[in-house]
Order: structure tokens, then C-alpha cells, then sequence
């Protein structure tokens, strides 16, 4: 099996995909964007992503991992908090596979973003605790120990005055609200020193877009764990799936002899 999978990945705002080559960890093509439908409902998200994936020549038996922003258990998502609710119950996997026509693998957005870093980018050969978090539309965490992915850690919706935390902390709420960046890393020092306290990571690595910007506010933070910019930045998430979707592949063709 060649060391080659496609990764899409799901936002909030856009889904953008390309190929991967899993040797370096790195996109094998330019990668394409199309905005998220709106309403983002399954039907729809659906159509898009059959229509980035036609959009490119690959073999029909290339692995395609895709990233969803929610909770994800056996291909099922269980949250929407950036989504359409719709999306609640939907088994993504297999909505996916019969509307591209390719096996498709679905993992949590910051999950896929965190083993792309762990893999390839700032958490690589780092024992301990690696905790990985995106800052976008929402707030995703990703939490390894000696490399070994815990799913589904929630971290961005920790309460923080009667709403989840990402609405306070994410990119978006700097946006939205209009903040310098003093002001956004004055929160950001609350939301990770809460983070430090309850799971004492020994790094933190910092994605999402915005992790481009990263001379802007990380140096503000006081932590006592360095606190690092994702070395993929935003290409993990595409990587991430890409390496998990060659993985889920490989294991089924073992199973399958
Ligand atoms: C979702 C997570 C997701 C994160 C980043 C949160 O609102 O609950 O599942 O990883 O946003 O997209």
C-alpha cells in the first residue's frame, strides 16, 4: 500500500481537502477550498465534499480520512456545536462513503489536527502529556500521552460564566469582540493556566489558523509547560486524516486476508 491518502477537513466556514503524502507529512498537491454550505446540514456538507474529492484524479481505493468539528464515536457524531444540530446521530462515516463512493474514515477535527502534530509537526517524539489546541470558529483539544491519543476530550466547552469557554477564547470571539491582541492572550493566560491546572500537560501546542500569528500572543502567556505553535499550523487537520484514514485502510485489508 503506497504511503498516499486524501484528507478533507470540515470547518465551520470552509472544507477544504488535498492529497498527502504520509511519508513527509506534508500535502501532495494544492489543496481546494469550498465555503461550508449554509445551513451546513448533512445533505448538503455531504454534497460538498463528493464535490471537492471529484475535483481531483485519485484512485478509487485511496484512503480518505475527513475531520468533523464534533464528537465522534464509531463514525457517529454526538454534538454539533458549530454545526447544524441535524448533524446529531448522523453516522458520518457511512454518509460519506455512500455519497463519494470512497471508504471514508471520520475523526474529530482536533483529534485529526493532533496526531498530524504528534506525527509530523511540534509533538513529535515528545513523552508525556501533549495537549494540542485549536483555536478557530470553536476551540478543539486533543490530548496524547507518550503519543497515544485519549478522543473526544471536550476542552473547549469547560463552563465559564454560564457558556462553553470557546466562546470566550476562540479566534472568533477575538473577532467577534473586537480585541487587540493583549486583550485576547489576557484570556487566553485564564484558559490555559485552568488547562495546566487540571491536566498538568508537559507541552501545549497551539493550531488553528490563527496559530500563523503566533508572535502576537503566545509570548504574553506565563505558563510553567512551554506553549508552542503547531509546527503544520493549519494543514494538520488534512494530514491528521489522511494518516488515520491510511491506518483504518491497512487494518481492514489485514483483517480482510
Ligand atoms: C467542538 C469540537 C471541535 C472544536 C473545534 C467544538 O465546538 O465541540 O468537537 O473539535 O469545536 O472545531
Amino acid at each position: 500500500m503506497s504511503k498516499a491518502a486524501f484528507g478533507i477537513d470540515i470547518g465551520g466556514s470552509g472544507i477544504k481537502g488535498a492529497p498527502v503524502d504520509l511519508k513527509g507529512g506534508a500535502l501532495a498537491a494544492d489543496r481546494l477550498r469550498i465555503p461550508t454550505p449554509q445551513p451546513s446540514t448533512p445533505d448538503a456538507v455531504a454534497d460538498t465534499v463528493a464535490e471537492l474529492l471529484g475535483a481531483f484524479d485519485i484512485a478509487d481505493d485511496l484512503p480518505v480520512g475527513v475531520t468533523f468539528p464534533a464528537v465522534i464515536q464509531q463514525g457517529v457524531a454526538r454534538t454539533a456545536a458549530n454545526v447544524d444540530d441535524s448533524w446529531i446521530g448522523t453516522d458520518v462515516d457511512a454518509l460519506l462513503t455512500e455519497r463519494t463512493g470512497h471508504d471514508v474514515f471520520v475523526v474529530n477535527d482536533a483529534d485529526a489536527a493532533g496526531i498530524a502534530e504528534i506525527e509530523f509537526g511540534a509533538g513529535r517524539k515528545v513523552k508525556g502529556v501533549v495537549l494540542v489546541a485549536t483555536l478557530g470558529t470553536g476551540v478543539g483539544t486533543a490530548l496524547f500521552v507518550d503519543g497515544t491519543l485519549v478522543p473526544n476530550t471536550e476542552l473547549g466547552h469547560i463552563p465559564f460564566e454560564g457558556e462553553s469557554y470557546e466562546r470566550y477564547v476562540a479566534d472568533s470571539a477575538r473577532e467577534r469582540d473586537e480585541l487587540d491582541w493583549a486583550a485576547w492572550a489576557e484570556r487566553l493566560q485564564g484558559y490555559f493556566s485552568l488547562l495546566e491546572f487540571l491536566i498538568n500537560p508537559d507541552l501545549i501546542i497551539v493550531g488553528g489558523g490563527v496559530s500563523k500569528k503566533h508572535k502576537n500572543y503566545l509570548p504574553l502567556l506565563d505558563l510553567r509547560a512551554p506553549i508552542v505553535p503547531a509546527g503544520l499550523r493549519n494543514e494538520a487537520g488534512i494530514i491528521g486524516a489522511a494518516a488515520l484514514a491510511r491506518k483504518a485502510a491497512k487494518k481492514n485489508a489485514k483483517h480482510a486476508e
